[in-house]
């Protein structure tokens, strides 16, 4: 083949892939420059920070936290103190002092004022408010341990290494709270199972970027690996492997390592639909589905019209309230399909005698105001998706209605909010769709109050949630692929409205992945570039 060929081949070659290019930084007028960091950044970005170009070198080697003397004392806080200790450490290890410092004003110590007693668990109401000043005396302040706790994070964030290799903080003063209470990040373990150490990394990184709520939605169609002590069959028959479950032991480190860091667990157990893992383990539950008069020998979802049914959840239920100390549980509730109901003729009869018949959506809803009385009675508040609501089942007034489906988000939330529940967002924040862009400006421009209704109606957005699930994740990649992606949707739930522009969020963004990996977090990269730390 002749030369000219291949010039018009690698022309046209050429011109595919320059076709192909997203673009999305022309789109959005930003070229990011390629080793831009903003040292001592703070992400999310706090409600108020100012700084001056004075520094003070800290002292790591021999740094400490302490309370001041009137402040309330709490375990919790004992145990961030030796945490932000050896992160601050371990981020100065693997330096070199070049020089001695120039810099003659030192830190060396954070004082700590808890001003109420010390709480043990969080919750959707938690306050997570405090104030900072750094200088001459350091002082972290707030009402609640989990105020501290985010506090304590922000110092650590303030650090930044000088040129001469020594660790260094501006004159700074931190006044900042949370916009939205439930911030959060679900992960999927039915999918695929994900190891312990991966949910305590994730909960590390959620703490790194002040994310509050662990949605762990632990079982699902395709596998069941919770452990349950009043049915052990569920995971004996619906784990993928006797060593993919999660034991009492498990679920109980899990939910002590995210309460230390001021994160709360919802578990989530999805019901009617997407339960075949439960069948297994549990026969009499599933719906059979027939065909042409005859069972299929294949399973719908939880059978609705059978006591033993209520029976089963309300057992389930007190356990997973001994074992999970959150006052919700996910309910689930989504993409509940009517065809197995519809073609069972048990189910017809019941429908015929309640007088229901062809109205499925309502024997939805008999199923659904059952679990919800029981969840109620064993001490559970609850959230459900979205389409509970959609489907016109009337639940309690204090449900908390979550929002998925990625489509007339606005016109979902003015509905729900409408309707006078309180309302998460997930819909703009399926992490596990990925594209070959930065996809993280999108989620991070998402206004989550950008829909038609009363400021009423606004407050009952109570947060947001980051979504990974499972079919395409496991141990090897979900941390990369999550982060720093979520870092996106953790500062449009926790920084004021108007922190919303892609162009300067950029740098510090980038200084927040170059952070966790820093830290240890496989955080994949935002864009072409590198970090200084970077160990390759
Ligand atoms: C911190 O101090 C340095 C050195 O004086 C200065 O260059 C920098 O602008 C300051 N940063 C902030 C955010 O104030
Ligand atoms: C901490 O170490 C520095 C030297 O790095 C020293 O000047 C300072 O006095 C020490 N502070 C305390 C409280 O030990
Ligand atoms: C059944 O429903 C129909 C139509 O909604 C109503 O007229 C009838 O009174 C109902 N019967 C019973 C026994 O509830
Ligand atoms: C909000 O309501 C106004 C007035 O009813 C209407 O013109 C507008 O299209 C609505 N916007 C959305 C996003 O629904």
């Amino acid at each position: 083949m002749d030369k000219l060929f291949w010039l018009v081949l690698s022309l046209v070659l050429c011109n595919i892939s320059a076709n192909t290019q997203p673009g999305l930084e022309q789109e959005l007028g930003y070229v990011p420059s390629l080793g831009d960091t903003s040292p001592g950044s703070v992400w999310p970005q706090p409600q108020s920070l100012t700084s001056t170009p004075q520094t003070y070198t800290v002292t790591v080697e021999n740094f400490s936290f302490k309370y001041v003397a009137s402040s309330h004392r709490c375990s919790t806080l004992d145990e961030a103190f030796k945490r932000y200790g050896m992160i601050m450490m371990s981020s100065t290890s693997r330096l070199r002092l070049k020089f001695r410092p120039k810099v003659q004003l030192k830190i060396s110590s954070l004082e700590v004022n808890l001003l109420s007693t010390c709480q043990h668990y969080p919750s959707l109401n938690m306050n997570e408010a405090y104030t900072m000043e750094v200088g001459d005396y350091s002082l972290l302040t707030s009402e609640s341990v989990w105020g501290i706790l985010r506090g304590l994070e922000t110092f650590s964030q303030l650090l930044w290494e000088s040129e001469t290799g020594e660790f260094v903080v501006n004159k700074t003063n931190v006044i900042d709270h949370p916009r939205y209470s439930h911030r959060g990040i679900l992960l999927d373990t039915s999918r695929h199972f994900l190891p312990v150490r991966v949910l305590l990394e994730n909960l590390d990184a959620m703490a790194y970027n002040k994310y509050n709520v662990f949605h762990w939605h632990i079982v699902d169609q395709q596998s069941f690996p919770y452990v349950s002590q009043a049915y052990p069959g569920l995971s004996k028959k619906g784990a993928y492997q006797a060593n993919y479950v999660y034991t009492p032991d498990d679920v109980a480190a899990v939910v002590e390592y995210a309460r230390l860091r001021g994160i709360r667990v919802v578990p989530e157990f999805d019901t009617p639909g997407h339960s075949l893992s439960w069948g297994l383990g549990q026969p009499g539950l599933l719906t059979p589905c027939y065909a042409g008069g005859k069972p299929t020998g294949t399973y719908g979802p939880i059978n609705p019209t059978v006591e033993s049914t209520y029976d089963f959840i309300r057992n389930l239920f007190t356990e997973l309230k001994a074992v999970f100390p959150d006052k919700y549980l996910h309910l689930g509730g989504d993409e509940v399909s009517f065809n197995c109901w519809k073609s069972n003729p048990d189910i017809t009869n019941y429908m015929k005698e309640k007088n229901i018949t062809g109205d499925y959506a309502k024997l939805e809803e008999i199923y659904v105001q059952r679990v919800t009385e029981i969840s109620k009675e064993v001490g559970f508040s609850y959230i459900v998706w979205q389409e509970v609501v959609d489907n016109g089942v009337k639940v309690k007034d204090d449900t908390v209605v979550e929002v998925w489906i990625n489509n007339h988000i606005d016109k979902e939330l003015e509905k729900v909010t409408k309707l006078g529940y309180r309302a998460i967002l997930t819909a703009p924040w399926y992490l596990n769709m990925i594209h070959y862009r930065e996809d993280w400006q999108y989620y991070y421009m998402y206004e989550p109050s950008a829909f038609n209704g009363t400021e009423k109606q606004k407050e009952l957005v109570v947060g947001g949630e980051a979504c990974m699930w499972g079919e395409y994740v496991d141990a090897t990649n979900i941390i990369p692929r999550l982060w720093p992606r979520a870092s996106a949707v953790a500062e449009r739930l926790w920084s004021a409205k108007n922190i919303n522009d892609v162009t300067k969020a950029t740098p510090r963004l980038h200084q927040q992945r170059c952070r966790m990996l820093q830290r240890g977090i496989n955080a994949e990269p935002l864009h072409p570039g590198y970090c200084v730390h970077e160990r390759n």
